[in-house]
């Protein structure tokens, strides 16, 4: 009987840790894609490894060089990670050329999460995208946990 409750202790911490609940951090004007579902993979994030952005929704125009995607995280309300990247490089690399036309419905950015930031903490991480237009293609923000080993 404990150790069913344990199981079950163990599996709600799990099932909490494998989520983040997301905001959107585009307040101006309207964005070049409304978003009807974000997520981040694998979650959770590990340093020095690959972690793929899935935006999931309605292109209003074309994603176009030169897009960016900007990664910023703050732990105690202090920047400890910024890093931008060439969103049409990262999706050559996945065997996609920009322009990517409104037709697709969703958009996965893959990066690399570079050493230089903290591990094993909660972390305000801000994806930010703009696009080769300058308008931002979507912003979102949210607590995500950060690990220093992959995980299991
Ligand atoms: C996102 O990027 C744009 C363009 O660089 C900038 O104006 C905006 O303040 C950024 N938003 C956030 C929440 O970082």
């Amino acid at each position: 009987m404990k150790l069913l409750a344990l199981a079950a202790i163990l599996f709600i911490g799990a099932a909490a840790q494998s989520s983040v609940s997301w905001t959107n951090c585009a307040l101006g004007p309207p964005t070049d894609m409304r978003v009807d579902d974000f997520t981040l993979a694998p979650y959770p994030l590990c340093i020095g490894q690959s972690v793929c952005a899935t935006a999931t929704g309605t292109l209003s125009t074309d994603v176009t060089s030169v897009a960016w995607i900007t990664l910023a995280g703050k732990y105690l309300g202090r920047q400890v990670y910024c890093d931008s990247q060439n969103v049409c490089i990262l999706l050559y690399e996945q065997g996609r050329w920009c322009p990517i036309p409104t037709t697709m419905t969703s958009v996965t950015i893959c990066l690399m999460i570079k050493g230089s930031i903290l591990a094993n903490v909660d972390i305000e991480l801000t994806i930010n995208v703009t696009n080769g237009n300058n308008h931002i293609l979507f912003c979102r923000s949210g607590k995500c946990w950060l690990s220093k080993w992959t995980s299991l």
